[in-house]
């Protein structure tokens, strides 16, 4: 007698399940999950080659005065615009990361790519 039932209530199970995991995020979420976040590939430039310096537990305590990343992604847009243009004169004029500091560490320089990744990015009105 139970076997009858059996089959159709694991029917049932199987497709709650299938129905579960193949669940789509809707478009709108992923939206704002771009919008409250840096572009991941910018990101990866910030970090490697100026959160070092700028940051809110930077020594290099102008660096950090000029500019903190960290209060930057918290930032209002207004600001955030402000300071992208900033950016993009520091990026323009090659004066970051400094001079100095790459006569010590070479490797600090951003690449072509990466500059041009953060010129874009400092350029556009987005996040
Ligand atoms: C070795 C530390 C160091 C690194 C790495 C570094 N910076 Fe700086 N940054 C500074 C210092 C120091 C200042 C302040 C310079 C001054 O006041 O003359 C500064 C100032 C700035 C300013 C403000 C300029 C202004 O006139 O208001 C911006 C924007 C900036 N940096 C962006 C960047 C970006 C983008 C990177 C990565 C590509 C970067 N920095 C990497 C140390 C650093």
């Amino acid at each position: 007698m139970k076997r009858r039932f059996l089959l159709p209530s694991l029917a049932i199970l199987g497709l709650l399940f299938f129905q579960g995991t193949t669940k789509t995020i809707p478009v709108s979420e992923n939206l704002h999950v771009e919008e409250a976040d840096m572009p991941a590939n910018v990101k990866a430039v910030v970090d490697q080659k100026c959160y070092g310096c700028h940051n809110a537990a930077s020594k290099n305590e102008k660096g950090k005065a000029k500019l903190d990343w960290d209060a930057f992604e918290a930032s209002k847009r207004a600001k955030q615009l402000a300071t992208k243009g900033k950016i993009l004169e520091v990026l323009e004029s090659g004066d970051m990361p400094p001079k100095k500091f790459l006569e010590n560490k070479p490797e600090g320089k951003l690449s072509e790519a990466e500059l041009a990744t953060l010129m874009d990015w400092s350029k556009s009105k987005k996040k």
